[in-house]
């Protein structure tokens, strides 16, 4: 397992390009292989977490072919998969085992489904509650867990009043309703991410979309042509790996930093409304939209954060960049509270604890509640380096090498290669950009 030290430095500065978007990236490949006819995925994500749903739809029958960032898959047409003879792996992809979920509830076959030790930790209840309700029959461990054992078969339409804010248990019932009797529809009780929404759309699904209400008609009958068509499309840059440059140029007084093709969907840039507010200076070039999606350009420098209390509806919208806003909260004038955030406590790690425990080793004042943290800003004292554990999650990694870029002596990032789950050269990028 390999480690990587941090030095302080004294600014970032040059121009990056962020790896296609996760999210996209995983929507891209699962649709493709419901379509016919071969994509052409341009700006496919590096992330580790969207080659496991690769290779997940190379085992249910779609031919993949990976040349660098261009994925081209050829599809089976809605009602086309075939069954794995294995067991699929979705190794840490919470977003591969949800999503898929929903699409193996609608085959005619049994499929069994897995991942790694913290997938195999992580709650799945969400999703097979709905899924039942439509008919599917999933089995899993204590009721809960992965491994799962779905039983595909005929499903019926239902509405989804979703008791939480979750893009996955959304997506896993709009997937389903792909495959039903009638018209499936979700409530969610606030917003969240809309990529699949907006990929089923561009693939050639019509859907209603009344508030936070979101319907799909099903397309129960394996006769007649495939609802998705093959497309040619261009993954947007990662946001969510962006703000770890945004975090750490706007830290260090003199940097200058130009990111290229970041996507911009309204219900993934609260992140940059949020960093405005407390005083960044981020500039959005550029804007234009893409295939659905909303792509530009950042300009970025060193500015005095002023940080604040992060809660309610805003916190799906901004569920993955929690862990970098908590450790920069020492870095702010105010510090930085997270609440009604209980959510980070069933990721690839329980993030509040991972957080808590590791800013404490680094120096700050950090009180851990059920529901986020509160991490006391500047005044508390000025960070020093630590030896940093991860837990094997690559977003908590990520934001300890760059709360390590601006504090006293090393930080050394255990395990640091678990940062490949989303950005495989987060730590390359970070030393090219780096000034000492
Ligand atoms: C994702 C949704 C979010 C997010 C995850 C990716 C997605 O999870 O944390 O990294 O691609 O749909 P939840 O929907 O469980 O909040």
């Amino acid at each position: 397992m390999k480690k990587e030290i941090i030095h302080p430095i004294k600014a970032l500065t040059g121009g990056l390009e962020l790896p296609g978007d996760k999210s996209i990236s995983h929507r891209y490949a699962m649709f493709s292989a419901l379509a016919e006819g071969t994509s052409e995925l341009r700006n496919f994500a590096a992330a580790h977490d969207c080659h496991s749903t690769l290779g997940c739809m190379k085992a249910l029958g779609a031919e993949v072919s990976v040349d660098g960032t261009t994925v081209k898959v050829t599809g089976r047409g809605l009602h086309g998969l075939k069954s794995s003879w294995r067991t699929l792996d979705a190794e840490n992809s919470g977003t591969t085992i949800r999503l898929l979920s929903g699409i193996l509830s609608g085959q005619q076959f049994t499929t069994r489904i897995t991942g790694d030790a913290s997938l195999q930790k992580r709650p799945m209840k969400r999703v097979v509650t709905p899924l039942r309700q439509m008919g599917a029959d999933i089995r899993a461990k204590d009721e809960n867990f992965p491994p799962l054992e779905i039983h595909g078969g005929k499903l019926r339409a239902i509405h989804y009043e979703m008791p939480m804010a979750s893009a996955q248990v959304k997506s896993a019932v709009l997937l389903a309703g792909l495959y039903a009797e009638g018209e499936t529809s979700v409530t969610e009780p606030a917003k969240t991410r809309d990529h699949t929404e907006l990929a089923l759309e561009e693939f050639g699904v019509t859907l209603q979309k009344r508030g936070n209400t979101i319907s799909i008609q099903g397309h129960p009958s394996a006769n007649g042509k495939s609802p998705l068509q093959a497309r040619s499309l261009d993954v947007p840059g990662d946001i969510s790996s962006a703000v770890f440059f945004i975090a750490a140029a706007s830290l260090l007084p003199e940097s200058n930093l130009f990111l290229g093709n970041v996507g911009l969907n309204p219900t993934r840039s609260a992140i940059l409304d949020l960093f405005q507010s407390m005083g960044a200076d981020v500039t959005v070039v550029n804007l234009l939209s893409k295939q659905g999606e909303v792509v530009g350009d950042l300009a970025v420098k060193g500015a005095s954060l002023k940080g604040g209390v992060i809660e309610g509806d805003l916190i799906p919208l901004l569920i993955d960049e929690l862990p970098m806003l908590a450790a920069l909260g020492p870095y702010t004038e105010q510090g930085i509270e997270i609440r009604d955030a209980q959510e980070l406590r069933v990721k690839e790690s329980d993030r509040i604890s991972a957080l808590a425990e590791n800013l404490k080793k680094m120096g700050a004042t950090v009180e851990e509640r059920p529901d986020g943290l509160r991490v006391a800003g500047r005044s508390a004292g000025k960070l020093h380096g630590a030896e940093i554990d991860p837990r094997g999650d690559h977003r908590i990694a990520m934001a300890f090498a760059v709360a390590g870029l601006a504090a006293t002596g090393e930080t050394t990032i255990l395990d640091a290669d678990c940062a490949g789950v989303s950005y495989p050269t987060f730590f390359s990028e970070l030393r090219r950009l780096s000034e000492a």
